[in-house]
């Protein structure tokens, strides 16, 4: 039996700790917040997501998976050691790696044995060198360890499924023995293993993540169009699909991507361009448009119900995409603040993340269900494609509603439905609210 220590327990490094144990492995999930170690040994997730509680509390009952704030204990008999600490925007983009600073001196100063590295977090090309450095610079009498870089790409809302069946592996270092040893834990996971040098792995996570971005950042600018010359990028959308080189996948139009993760690091790969002299036009112009998705979304709810002074706005979701309670980035925020800026009166509905939700927005009253939400309102905002949203009794919204006004930021609704049930509707890049309008 091998044994892990997962350094920082939120969305990747308790789904990490987590799959891992279940994978047989013994696990050392380490957290330097205590409120959420006392919480997970209790069984009391510090996020929400789905099928995360059943697999830690099955592999703590099993005695495979345990919690600790004591990096002595987590080190402890240990062969690998996971980094999966935040690494947020810093003030000009970049990325801030505090958090990684400190867990590397902490490792050096505190391991006994040898160590295998191994980084999860979404960090800068060169990263991976530098805590080698910190490491190397802070043991107190010189221990072996490698270096690997493994960056993750699961998705929040289903982390536990992307967790244990990746489209691959990524795995980077110098030490090619340390890179084939991190492989053989991933083996059971049977996706195809990548093994590479570790600024090449770094650079891997960030190209996939801007490569996405740039997927949804065209869908919307191919919406804008569709707007102005009475196209339906949704079905603009599936008729692209279909060719496999394009793929159907994260081509939905709409409010724009937000989270934790492309927000951060679409601008942290344009700094690192730009730092070394190149200029990242793509990248600018996926941020662009992806600013620009809120702001118009604004536009239409202000051509639908005239000036916001006065008006009740419902907001329908919260969090940045469904199922999750992450609000890190979300656009219902922007949303709200510019409302609120307007002279409207905000409230809202998300399945999960008014708890969340309450300490970012104080000003915008969170309401028990979508009827209630409806009751009074000038007009209904879609913010998140929640299931349950797209199964709603629109007869019962209409009548609860003030005017039946419905701006579908997600396009979950179907345009000629709503209008036939007498909703004043609009999506985003559905040809017939742009060209009629022009
Ligand atoms: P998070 O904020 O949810 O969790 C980070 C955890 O690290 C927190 O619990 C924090 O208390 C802990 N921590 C901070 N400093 C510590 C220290 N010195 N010692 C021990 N623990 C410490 O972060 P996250 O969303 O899981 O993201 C982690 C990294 O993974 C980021 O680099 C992110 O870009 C990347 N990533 C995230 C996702 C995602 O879906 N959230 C997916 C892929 C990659
Ligand atoms: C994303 C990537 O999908 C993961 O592979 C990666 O590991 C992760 O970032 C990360 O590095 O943290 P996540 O942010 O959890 O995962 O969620 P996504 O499903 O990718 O959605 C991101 C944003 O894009 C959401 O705001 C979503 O609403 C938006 N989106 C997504 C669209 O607007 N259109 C789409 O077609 C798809």
């Amino acid at each position: 039996m091998k044994q892990i220590c997962v350094i920082g327990v939120g969305y990747v490094g308790l789904v990490t700790a987590a799959c891992f144990a279940d994978l047989g492995n013994r696990v050392i999930a380490l957290d330097i917040n205590e409120e959420r170690v006392e919480g997970l040994k209790r069984g009391v997730m510090p996020i929400y997501e789905p099928g995360l509680k059943e697999v830690v509390d099955h592999n703590a009952r099993s005695g495979r998976l345990s919690f600790t704030t004591s990096y002595a204990e987590g080190l402890s008999g240990t062969q690998f050691v996971f980094i999966a600490v935040g690494t947020p925007s810093g003030v000009d983009g970049e990325a801030d790696l505090r958090y990684v600073e400190t867990v590397a001196r902490t490792i050096a100063e505190t391991m006994t044995s040898p160590l295998i590295i191994v980084n999860k977090s979404t960090v800068p090309v060169g990263t991976g060198d530098w805590v080698a450095d910190i490491v190397k610079s802070h043991q107190p009498k010189p221990i072996p360890f490698a270096v690997v870089s493994c960056p993750e790409f699961l998705r929040e809302g289903s982390a536990i499924g992307d967790f244990t069946q990746p489209h691959r592996t990524v795995l980077g270092s110098l030490d090619r023995d340390a890179a084939e040893k991190v492989a053989q834990l991933h083996l059971p996971l049977r996706a195809p293993i990548v093994i590479t040098d570790l600024r090449t792995a770094e650079m891997i996570k960030y190209a996939s993540n801007a490569f996405l971005a740039t997927k949804i950042s065209f869908i919307n600018e191919i919406a804008n169009i569709c707007e102005a010359l009475g196209a339906d990028v949704k079905e603009v959308a599936i008729g692209m699909g279909y060719d496999a080189r394009i793929g159907k996948a994260f081509l939905d139009a709409g409010l724009g991507y937000g989270g934790s993760c492309f927000p951060k690091d679409v601008k942290a790969l344009a700094y690192m361009a730009a730092e070394k002299g190149r200029h990242p036009q793509l990248l600018r112009a996926v941020m662009d448009i992806n600013d620009d998705r809120r702001r118009t979304a604004i536009l239409h709810l202000q051509d639908m119900v005239g000036d916001f002074r006065g008006k009740l706005i419902g907001l329908l979701g919260l969090s940045f995409k469904p199922n999750t309670d992450d609000m890190r980035d979300a656009p219902s925020i922007t949303l709200a603040q510019k409302l609120l800026a307007g002279g409207a009166t905000v409230r809202a509905y998300d399945p999960v993340a008014m708890d969340v939700a309450r300490g970012l927005l104080p000003q915008v009253e969170m309401m028990s269900d979508p009827y209630t939400l409806a009751e009074g309102c000038d007009a209904l905002m879609v913010v998140t494609e929640w299931n349950e949203f797209k199964q709603l009794d629109l007869e019962k919204i209409k009548s609860l509603m003030r005017r039946p006004v419905i701006f579908d930021g997600r396009n979950i609704y179907d345009p000629e439905d709503m209008t036939a049930m007498g909703f004043s509707y609009r999506g985003l890049g559905r040809g017939y609210n742009g060209a009629s309008d022009k």
